[in-house]
């Protein structure tokens, strides 16, 4: 693989690019302190700003290591509204897995399969990944769609195999492989 780290991406309605610490009030006010949008997410919502900023500035540190965390951009509206990022990668068999969040003003319109069908593209064309692989709680269809619509495949239920901000839960996991893609 070449990591190229989180560089700009651009799709019809999106723009995902690195955080920016001036991106912190958006963050906070779209998604990171709704109850609704982490009902499913391992991390609890964020009580000030302050955290937004906090967790903004972690991440901005870690792209010297190549870490891939997109914010989500919306072009008309020049908001940040979401985001997008690589959870973990194993680098002996060229597998990463996604994580995701969209703020609820802007879900149903599509915009969270744009994004992560342009990062697959991303990370298969250029990064040189072989298998993309998204978990989660069978309780959450929606996110389920959103990997359908990318073209991963359901691949099985880890019974209780996961926690999130509802407790233990059954997590599913789908995944697409580079030949997957190449077959598209
Ligand atoms: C999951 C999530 C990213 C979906 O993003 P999105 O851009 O709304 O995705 P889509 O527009 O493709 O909609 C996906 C599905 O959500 C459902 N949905 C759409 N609009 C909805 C709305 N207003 N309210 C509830 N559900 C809705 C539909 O089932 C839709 O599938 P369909 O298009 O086949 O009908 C977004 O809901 C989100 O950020 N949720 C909270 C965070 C989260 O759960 N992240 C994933 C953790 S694994």
């Amino acid at each position: 693989m070449t990591h190229k780290g989180t560089v700009t991406i651009e799709t019809e309605r999106l723009i995902l690019r690195r955080f920016r610490l001036d991106d912190a009030q958006d963050m906070f006010r779209n998604w990171a302190s709704s109850e609704n949008v982490t009902r499913f997410l391992t991390w609890p919502p964020h009580a000030s700003v302050e955290v937004s900023r906090g967790y903004i500035q972690y991440i901005i540190d870690s792209y010297a290591d190549n870490r891939y965390n997109w914010m989500i951009e919306h072009k008309a509206l020049h908001e940040a509204i979401g985001c997008i990022d690589v959870i973990s990668i194993r680098e002996d068999i060229a597998c990463c897995e996604i994580g995701y969040c969209l703020s609820d003003r802007f879900w149903g319109e599509g915009y969270m399969p744009e994004a992560f069908q342009a990062v697959i593209r991303f990370l298969f064309e250029e990064v040189g990944m072989n298998r993309i692989q998204a978990t989660h709680d069978l309780n959450n269809p929606k996110s389920g769609r959103v990997m359908e619509k990318c073209g991963l495949r359901y691949e099985g239920t880890l019974r209780q195999g996961s926690r999130n901000n509802q407790g233990i839960c059954d997590s599913v996991m789908r995944a697409i492989l580079r030949e997957d893609y190449d077959k598209q």
